[in-house]
C-alpha cells in the first residue's frame, strides 16, 4: 500500500468550486474542496441534503467541470482535456453509479452493461462475453436477456454496478447507491461495492445518509454547505 500511497493520487482537489446560475440568482454548490483519494481506498461522502455532494461526485466523475480551482484525475488536470478528453477519462477510468439507475429500460440488461464498451469501440463478441462476466460478477448471470423494466430495483442497481464495472475502471463513484432500495437490497448492493474494493482493489467512493453505510467505509468525508468540514478515518472499515 505504501506505493499506492506515493503514487499519482485517483483524485486530487485543490480549491474546486461550482456555481450554478439559475434565472440569474447564483448557487455556490461547492465552495473551494480540497482532498486527495487515492486508488484502493473507500470513501463515504456524508452530509446533509444540499450540501454539494452531488455535486462533487459529478466533478470527480467527470460528468462535469468546476468553476474554479484545479481537478486531477490519475493524474490528469481536467482542465486541459477537451470534452471528448474528458469523455475518455471517464469512459477509461471511471464507474459511475447512481441512485436511480439510469439504464435504459427497455434495453436488454446484456445490452446495457455492454454499452461503455461501444464507445471504447470493442467488438460485439467480445463486449458481449464481457458484459456477460460483469453480470455474473454481480449475481446476475441469470438474467442476462431481462430488461431493467422487468427486474427489481435492487437487480437494476447490480446491472448498474455491473455496467460500471466492464470497463475495469480503477474507482467507482456510487451517489447514494441505496437510496431507492429496501434495507435487504441495500445491503446487497453495499456488498457488492465492499467486495469491489477489497477483492479487486478498486477504489469505492460513495455518498451515502446512512450511518451504517457511511461506517462501513475506511474513511468518511463530511461535506456542509459546500465545505469539507470533516475528514476522518474510522479505521475499521476495508481501506
Ligand atoms: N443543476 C443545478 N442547477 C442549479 N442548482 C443546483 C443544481 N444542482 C445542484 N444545485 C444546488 O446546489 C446545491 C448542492 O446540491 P447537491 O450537490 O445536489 O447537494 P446534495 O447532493 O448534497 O444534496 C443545492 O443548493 C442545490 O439546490
Ligand atoms: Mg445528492
Amino acid at each position: 500500500m505504501i506505493f499506492e500511497e506515493a503514487g499519482v493520487p485517483a483524485f486530487e482537489a485543490v480549491n474546486l468550486t461550482r456555481s450554478y446560475r439559475l434565472e440569474g440568482v447564483s448557487v455556490d454548490a461547492l465552495r473551494g474542496v480540497s482532498l486527495r483519494i487515492h486508488h484502493g481506498e473507500s470513501v463515504a461522502i456524508v452530509g446533509p441534503s444540499g450540501s454539494g455532494k452531488s455535486t462533487l461526485m459529478h466533478l470527480l466523475g467527470c460528468l462535469d467541470r468546476p468553476t474554479s480551482g484545479t481537478l486531477r484525475v490519475d493524474g490528469a488536470d481536467v482542465s486541459t482535456l477537451d470534452d471528448a478528453g474528458l469523455a475518455e477519462l471517464r469512459n477509461k477510468a471511471i464507474g459511475f453509479v447512481f441512485q436511480s439507475f439510469h439504464l435504459l429500460g427497455r434495453t436488454s440488461a446484456l445490452d446495457n452493461v455492454a454499452l461503455p464498451l461501444v464507445y471504447r469501440g470493442v467488438g460485439r463478441a467480445e463486449r458481449r462475453e464481457r458484459a456477460r462476466r460483469a453480470l455474473e460478477a454481480v449475481g446476475l448471470a441469470h438474467r442476462l436477456d431481462h430488461r431493467p423494466s422487468q427486474m427489481s430495483g435492487g437487480e437494476q442497481q447490480r446491472v448498474a454496478i455491473a455496467r460500471a464495472l466492464v470497463g475495469d475502471p480503477k474507482v467507482v463513484l456510487a451517489d447514494e447507491p441505496t437510496g431507492n432500495l429496501d434495507s435487504r437490497n441495500g445491503q446487497e448492493v453495499m456488498g457488492i461495492l465492499a467486495d469491489l474494493n477489497t477483492a479487486r482493489g478498486v477504489a469505492v467512493v460513495l455518498v451515502t445518509h446512512e450511518r451504517e453505510v457511511a461506517e462501513a467505509a475506511r474513511r468518511q468525508i463530511h461535506v456542509r454547505d459546500g465545505l469539507i468540514e470533516r475528514d476522518t478515518v474510522s479505521g475499521t472499515g476495508p481501506r
